[in-house]
């Protein structure tokens, strides 16, 4: 048998020359060796490959996003890179566990060498949270700050240029938008769900008006009246225009009433595939923001209030941006406008053959 010369050879294919090594110690360069530095560059390393899939399936499912349609196998195909995606985040949640098993005291011993460097530099992390939709006008005043000011000249103008792309948000707003669930033949969807909520938020306050008086009446009305608005925005475009000029709501309102629809008829088979693909948002969501919490903590478990070598405060700065630094918000208040099943009429068969299997 002829010998193959290019056979493939394991550590060639994973070039582990090079990414073994790479782990150079800064305590170890100052003549001052600490044993915990491995552990925390490898994690960070670990982060940074982790981070590069994630912007691989990202990039993936943008890039199927861009057309003028989403055929049913290009859907099944987003949902599950997006379910990847997550399931890249839960590990790398866990990855903090390793990491904190370095006390704040071995922490000191080679803390100071990394100053000014900081995580707030990680060029990846920045690309997801803008290919995700985060906008630069939602972010905390030093988080803006920090983000164009740390960063050396070509990164800063490679996120700056990925500011003028068009996010996942935005496609997720094209596409909703473009579905048709608002106007059907002869099918008066939208008037029923309107009566309908109508009756429940009169039951609501009906319950209300039994269960409290006094101060407590007074509060619990006038968080009616809130929800009240809320509904009647849904069928008044000029006040639903208001609401997104407040930043209260961020999707167009025919993407948010086709999300909203496809909330209400879930259970649909027509429906799995886009209701999977918004529950998996919003799972990215609350994913990034476990990490922001966990991230803080550990923070605080290190360095208590001292500053960060990046020179932010510290935990504080992060705990605003974890709240700051949501994405896909609408999809949760979507849950506001939801009702019970049996307030919902079913939908009728010409409708369901007329929408058929391929939405968009
Ligand atoms: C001992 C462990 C760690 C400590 C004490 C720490 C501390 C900090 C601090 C204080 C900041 C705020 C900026 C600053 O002033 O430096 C920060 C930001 C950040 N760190 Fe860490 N960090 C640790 C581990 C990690 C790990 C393992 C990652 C994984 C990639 C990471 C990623 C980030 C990111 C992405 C930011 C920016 C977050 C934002 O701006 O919202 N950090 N870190």
């Amino acid at each position: 048998m002829r010998k193959n010369t290019q056979a493939c050879y394991y550590s060639d294919y994973l070039q582990l020359d090079k990414l073994l090594d790479a782990q150079a110690m800064e305590s170890e360069r100052h003549g001052n060796p600490a044993h915990d530095e491995m552990l925390f560059i490898v994690t960070h390393q670990a982060y940074e490959l982790w981070f590069k899939q994630m912007l691989h399936e990202l990039r993936s499912v943008m890039s199927l996003f861009e057309g003028e349609t989403l055929d049913d196998s290009a859907l099944a195909t987003t949902v599950h890179r997006l379910k990847r995606f997550t399931a890249i985040q839960r590990l790398v949640n866990e990855q903090i566990t390793v990491l904190e098993t370095m006390s704040p005291q071995d922490f000191l011993e080679f803390r100071d060498y990394l100053v000014p460097a900081s995580g707030f530099q990680s060029v990846q992390f920045k690309e997801l949270e803008i290919r995700l939709g985060l906008r630069r006008d939602q972010r905390t005043e030093a988080d803006r700050q920090f983000f164009y000011a740390r960063l050396k000249d070509e990164d800063r103008q490679y996120l700056l240029d990925l500011e003028q792309q068009e996010t996942l948000t935005c496609q997720l707003d094209r596409w909703l938008a473009r579905l048709p669930l608002l106007e059907f033949d002869g099918f008066a969807f939208w008037e029923h769900y309107r009566k309908a909520s109508q009756a429940m938020l009169d039951s609501d306050e009906a319950i209300i008006r039994n269960t409290f008086d006094g101060d407590d009446l007074k509060v619990q009305l006038e968080e009616l009246d809130g929800t009240r608005a809320r509904f009647a925005a849904l069928f008044d475009e000029a006040h639903y225009k208001q609401m997104r000029e407040e930043g209260q709501l961020s999707l167009s309102h025919r993407a948010l009433m086709s999300a909203l629809f496809i909330n209400l008829y879930r259970d649909e088979p027509l429906f799995h595939l886009p209701f999977q693909l918004l529950t998996t948002l919003m799972e990215i969501d609350e994913l990034f923001t476990a990490w922001r919490y966990r991230h803080v903590l550990m923070v605080q478990r290190m360095l208590g209030s001292k500053i960060g070598t990046g020179g932010s405060s510290g935990s504080d700065y992060l705990r605003r941006n974890t709240e700051a630094n949501r994405l896909f918000k609408d999809l949760y208040a979507i849950s506001t406008y939801l009702l019970p099943k049996h307030a919902l009429p079913a939908l009728p068969e010409a409708i369901k053959k007329k929408v058929g299997f391929s939405l968009g």
